[in-house]
């Protein structure tokens, strides 16, 4: 694996609290992803169902983790079934765990190929006094899935084979738990917010008129990779002069100009743990007075909301209330005026014209993480900030996002080192 080992203490500590949620006489079931097809033989890299890595670091495909934590023989109260590796599999498609590697890397002692699951299973579901089966699902409130997902199959399978047990949604619980980030969770955001950095700087001193965007974006590239990220945390931003209004641009195929902004909305994953970083800078070194009269409203907005992103706020109290000190800044800019906040109507708030995305969002084993929108803010999760003004008939918008842990008595800014300041930004730019 290409990043530091992680430590089996973080996956056995993340069974133990899901078990503690689950009603007696249950068993959870947690699928792996499938490795999805592109054309002709061709598949996507494969990507691990964020909330089996979460409980076991098992970054392969078709694994499946039971939990059973009633069943008599404790044998069966926590099995892992991978795909049988030999040394035919092992030639084509390379090394897979063998079972003495996964006990070790999740701390799970009972592993079996999948080729035993179904008996298994049928021992497990009917031998244990097994009444409530928790299945998982993705209910993240932005998901769109269009395809059948690994999991949907499985609970019809389930559901046509054992119809009589009480099926229940796990994914709830995932998202509670998964929200709160343990010390070893930190550690490796950091890291891939300190790799993230890294690349950054890098752009810093790269970045000039006449550079294509995907030049940059091959930069970061080559920073990550090297660092021991698997690559791009999401599709990367790199969006010169009037791109840097559109806020999903990922084209990156335009040439950076002298006079233009470049927002980079661009990150690192780093053990399927993602950060999430934007800055705006100057294509040519040097920020005009109408970029810097900008950037630095934004940075107030984002310097504001960082002391508001506090335990027991609730998210959508605190957007308001950036949108308010949003709102006076863009009076300030003379963007809007008084007029227009008075003619406004609640659907169409006059700062919506300039600011039109949410503040802030969770961040951890994905981008937008799962977790309560609508809950109080709680110590342990991390989230982003990330204002921006995006003025379409200027072509500049600039974004500041950084990511930041919630701690009960302050907030801890794990990109505290990435500069932002728009002096520091021109001084690496020159030097
Ligand atoms: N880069 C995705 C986001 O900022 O939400
Ligand atoms: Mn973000
Ligand atoms: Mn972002």
């Amino acid at each position: 694996m290409r990043h530091k080992r992680i430590h089996s203490s973080l996956f056995v500590t993340n069974r133990e609290q899901l078990i503690k949620e689950l009603k007696p006489n249950s068993l959870a079931l947690f699928n792996s992803n499938d490795t999805m097809p592109t054309n002709a033989d061709g598949t996507m890299a494969f990507r691990q169902n964020n909330d089996l890595f979460y409980l076991t670091g098992v970054d392969q495909e078709n694994s499946i983790l039971v939990l059973c934590p009633d069943f008599p023989d404790k044998k069966y109260r926590e099995v892992l079934f991978v795909q049988e590796t030999n040394e035919h599999i092992a030639t084509w498609e390379g090394h897979k765990l063998t079972k003495e590697e996964a006990t070790e890397l999740t701390g799970i002692k009972t592993v079996l190929w999948m080729s035993e699951f179904n008996s298994r299973f049928r021992h497990m579901m009917t031998m244990g006094g097994v009444e409530h089966v928790y299945l998982n699902t993705n209910e993240h409130y932005r998901a769109v899935v269009k395809v059948e997902t690994r999991d949907a199959r499985f609970i019809d399978w389930c559901q046509k084979n054992y119809p009589l047990h009480k099926y229940e949604r796990v994914a709830p619980i995932m998202s509670k738990l998964r929200s709160i980030k343990l010390k070893i969770e930190i550690e490796l955001l950091q890291e891939a917010c300190d790799i993230t950095e890294q690349a950054f700087r890098r752009v810093l001193k790269f970045v000039k008129p006449g550079v294509k965007e995907y030049e940059i974006e091959a930069e970061y590239a080559h920073e990550f990779l090297k660092n021991g990220s698997r690559g791009f945390a999401y599709t990367p931003i790199i969006a010169s002069g009037a791109n840097s209004c559109v806020l999903h641009y990922i084209e990156n195929d335009k040439i950076c100009k002298d006079g233009d902004i470049l927002l980079l909305d661009v990150a690192a994953e780093y053990a399927n743990y993602n950060a999430d970083l934007t800055r705006s800078i100057p294509v040519n070194g040097k920020y005009s007075k109408r970029q810097k009269e900008v950037y630095n409203a934004v940075l107030r907005v984002q310097r504001a909301a960082m002391k508001m992103l506090r335990p027991g706020v609730v998210y959508f109290d605190y957007h308001k209330e950036i949108q308010k000190i949003m709102e006076k800044e863009l009076l300030d800019l003379k963007l809007i005026s008084k007029k227009d906040i008075k003619d406004q109507t609640e659907d169409k708030p006059a700062f919506q014209k300039y600011f039109m995305h949410g503040t802030s969002h969770m961040l951890g084993l994905d981008v937008h993480d799962v977790g309560n929108m609508h809950g109080k803010i709680k110590p342990g999760q991390v989230w982003t900030i990330e204002p921006g003004i995006y003025i379409k008939e200027e072509g500049l918008g600039i974004r500041i996002e950084n990511n930041v842990v919630i701690g009960k008595n302050k907030n801890f800014d794990l990109m505290k080192n990435i500069p932002i300041e728009t002096e520091e930004i021109e001084e690496l730019m020159n030097t």
